[in-house]
């Protein structure tokens, strides 16, 4: 018996030893730990074996079975860490990473936080309004009569309900002023739509940068200087800036903003409308609160209207407004 136990162990250690793979070993430990295994038959026999050789026998036999399991765990570890080292054998921990691509603020929101930044620094606050607007919000309160050309179906887009997608963001004036009572300054950005034909300079989307200050003083000075701070900030001190006579219903008197930046070109280039808030402008306000908070007598204001896109196109050398929405990585990426 204890030859056969002797013979069992060179045996496993030949079979073990040409066992490469995890289903050989487990094959392995099937034939000599199974229910038909060798040791487990071996040890069926000990009933046989002379009582005065079963302590040794049985000792030996367990030893092998301890030696059998302990070697088969040991060889799986091996084979398994021998796999893991072949499956990094090609890889040279030298190399470059790849390249992480990682994205950027699109120029107009560059821009927009510039601009946000700079009037901040002059108390006016953030305000904001839906871009579905009413008549009332976009026009009427505005002072815009009926047979005002903006209001034409072909230069807006109406929803069916009789709203429309707010031509312009001078509606967030409204708003404001509906919420809040006198002193007011607020900057106002967003996009602005309109049924307009598609070139290098328009958009049916475009995006508006709206301010509003008013005040028991706020004189035609205040705008002029808020206007000329903010234009130094963008452009900085060497920019030149003109106030030309124009016309908006909503303001009076009222002026279109040109400005020239001699590093940029010589030409002057129209950046933003502008004016005094008209007293029917605040009479609409007063007449929507129910009381006389912005009571023209008593109230003085003034209120502007930048086109973002048009201060990015200048700003950055952007010959083509539609370049900004075409997502392409090649122009994107310049700005990042
Ligand atoms: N809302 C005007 C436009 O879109 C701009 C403007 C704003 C003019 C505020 C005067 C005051 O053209």
């Amino acid at each position: 018996m204890q030859e056969i136990i002797h013979q069992l162990s060179d045996q496993f250690k030949a079979d073990l030893n040409s066992s490469n793979t995890t289903e050989s070993i487990e094959n392995l430990r099937i034939r000599y730990l199974g229910k038909q295994g060798h040791i487990t038959l071996l040890s069926q026999q000990m009933r046989n074996v002379p009582p005065d050789q079963k302590p040794i026998i049985g000792s030996a036999l367990n030893q092998l079975r301890q030696t059998i399991l302990d070697q088969l765990q040991l060889k799986t570890i091996q084979i398994q860490k021998a796999a893991e080292a072949a499956r990094y054998a090609n890889f040279d921990p030298s190399l470059p990473g790849y390249p992480f691509p990682h994205g950027s603020i699109h120029p107009i929101s560059q821009l927009l936080a510039r601009a946000v930044a700079a009037f901040r620094r002059i108390g006016f606050s953030l305000a904001s309004g839906p871009e579905i607007e009413t008549e009332f919000h976009c026009f009427d309160a505005l002072n815009t009569p009926p047979d005002h050309p903006a209001r034409n179906e072909l230069d807006t887009f109406y929803l069916p309900d009789g709203r429309l997608l707010r031509t312009h963001t001078s509606s967030v004036q409204i708003r404001v002023m509906q919420q809040n009572p006198p002193p007011i300054r607020v900057i106002a950005p967003g996009p602005a739509y309109r049924r307009d034909e598609i070139d290098a300079t328009h958009l049916a989307q475009f995006h508006q940068l709206e301010g509003l200050c008013v005040g028991p003083d706020v004189s035609l000075a205040d705008l002029k200087g808020t206007i000329l701070f903010f234009l130094r900030e963008m452009f900085g001190p060497s920019v030149q800036c003109r106030f030309r006579p124009h016309y908006f219903p909503f303001t009076e008197p009222s002026f279109e903003i040109d400005i020239r930046s001699p590093q940029i070109s010589e030409e002057w280039m129209e950046l933003a409308g502008c004016g005094m808030v008209h007293p029917a402008v605040f009479e609409a306000v007063c007449n929507s609160r129910g009381d006389r908070a912005y009571d023209p007598d008593t109230i003085t204001g003034f209120a502007f209207g930048f086109g973002l896109d048009r201060l990015a196109m200048n700003l950055l050398g952007i010959p083509d407004i539609r370049m900004l929405i075409e997502n392409d990585l090649r122009f994107l990426s310049q700005f990042s």
